[in-house]
């Protein structure tokens, strides 16, 4: 029986996006707006070597503002760090959270935000629970650093708690939403390749959970496919020609679009590789964009003959696969085989061994994935499998 969709949403999207080589100019305009006590969030270490950590820090201080820090954010942000920074919030009266880096600091910005003022233990309210944020939220905004998650325009985020060895993941309601995000794609030139090809995988990612659902006919479908085609292209230029700028923006902002609810509206969704990656994350600590790209070939290949229509038009719009004289099963293999080829060409990681995984870990793993799906909702038996598949890939 033919399912058909009926468009029905709302949608709101409140950040602010400067974008291009001169962005950071329009941030003191920005701070004009908030109160003196700025917490400036941000990684390891990468925007000190860069040399952007000073240009801001020079506006705030140009700026007036008392500056709170909050340095040593990881990638895969815990619920640990998010305490400490929801104190330093609630200590200093913080009037805006800036976030400098890529996804895990933004990620953690947005956490602190919805916590520091929470009462009770706002991981089991909010990550785990999904309670809505009843308390006041403390305005979030971010200087980009890596093209990927799309945080910089979502309320999504992605935390991890050690304790109990699980990593959630959150979209709030736009409210959470960086209110302006500054984005020059001249920051992520700094990018190591692993971290760049990472991230591409990771915005590729977001765009085929949104797609490989449903049998309707969905605009956000023709706009997803012309997204990933827009990636593929600028990633093959990215990866022989690092520097070139043309291709660094086309990604940058094609990651900001990617893991935007827009993509998605009114649309059934699969996410099933994302939860199976937050528990490979969790144990392993691998990079996000390496750990979808290892679980997305296994799943694909055993899922597509739930979906088989969807991947055959994925193999022809996106991945160019001729159909003449082919079965749609041949059709629909070929394409995941052309995603392969491509994530070889990238140099992007698809054994879970080379992530960190150990045999011990899959059924651990397996077992404390949230089971969600597109076209089938997987056992914990059937993740068990392709997990198994990805640790023997090469
Ligand atoms: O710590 P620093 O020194 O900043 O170095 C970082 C980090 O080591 C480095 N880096 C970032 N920008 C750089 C740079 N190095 C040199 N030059 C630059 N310009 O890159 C490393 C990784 O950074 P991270 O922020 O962890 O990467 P990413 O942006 O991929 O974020 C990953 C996190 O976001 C979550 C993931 O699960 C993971 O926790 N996600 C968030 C989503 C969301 N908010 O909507 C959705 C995604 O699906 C994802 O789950
Ligand atoms: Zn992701």
């Amino acid at each position: 029986m033919e399912k058909r969709m009926n468009l029905d949403f709302t949608y709101q999207n409140p950040t602010t996006i400067y974008f291009g080589k001169h962005a950071l100019d329009n941030l003191s305009s920005e701070l004009a707006s908030y109160g003196e006590n700025i917490m400036l969030a941000y990684g390891k270490g990468a925007i000190k070597k860069n040399g952007l950590y000073d240009q801001v820090v020079a506006i705030l201080k140009k700026s007036g503002k008392n500056i709170v820090e909050l340095p040593e954010i990881m990638a895969n942000p815990t619920y640990e760090k998010v305490m400490e920074g929801a104190t330093l919030v609630r200590e200093n009266s913080v009037d805006l959270i800036l976030a400098v880096g890529g996804g895990s600091v933004i990620d953690c910005a947005k956490a602190i935000s919805v916590s520091a003022y929470c009462e009770g233990d706002a991981w089991t309210r909010y990550w785990l629970k999904f309670e809505p944020v009843d308390n006041k939220i403390v305005p979030v905004a971010s200087i980009l650093t890596l093209a990927g998650t799309g945080s910089e325009m979502n309320g999504g985020s992605v935390i991890t708690n050690d304790d109990m060895r699980l990593k959630m993941g959150r979209v709030f309601p736009s409210e959470m939403n960086p209110k302006f995000s500054i984005l020059n794609p001249e920051y992520t030139l700094t990018l190591p390749e692993y971290q760049m090809v990472s991230g591409i995988f990771d915005m590729m990612s977001h765009l085929m959970e949104a797609y490989f659902s449903g049998e309707d006919d969905v605009t956000s479908d023709y706009l997803i496919e012309g997204l990933l085609c827009s990636i593929i292209n600028s990633s093959k230029i990215a990866v022989k020609d690092p520097n070139n700028y043309e291709a660094r923006s086309n990604l940058m902002w094609s990651s900001t679009l990617a893991m935007n609810p827009i993509m998605g509206l009114s649309k059934a969704q699969d996410w099933e590789v994302h939860m199976i990656e937050h528990q490979l994350g969790a144990y392993t600590d691998c990079a996000h964009g390496m750990g979808l790209a290892a679980v997305s070939l296994p799943y694909y290949r055993y899922i597509y003959k739930f979906g088989l229509d969807k991947f055959v038009r994925f193999a022809k719009q996106v991945w160019g696969v001729d159909e003449a004289g082919k079965t749609k099963e041949q059709v629909a293999l070929e394409g995941i085989d052309e995603m392969e080829k491509f994530i070889k060409e990238c140099g992007i990681v698809t054994s879970l061994k080379e992530l960190g995984a150990t045999e011990e870990m899959l059924p651990l793993i397996a077992n404390s994935t949230v089971l969600l799906g597109g076209y089938k909702v997987l056992t914990a038996e059937e993740v068990l499998e392709i997990l198994k598949a990805a640790y023997v890939a090469e």
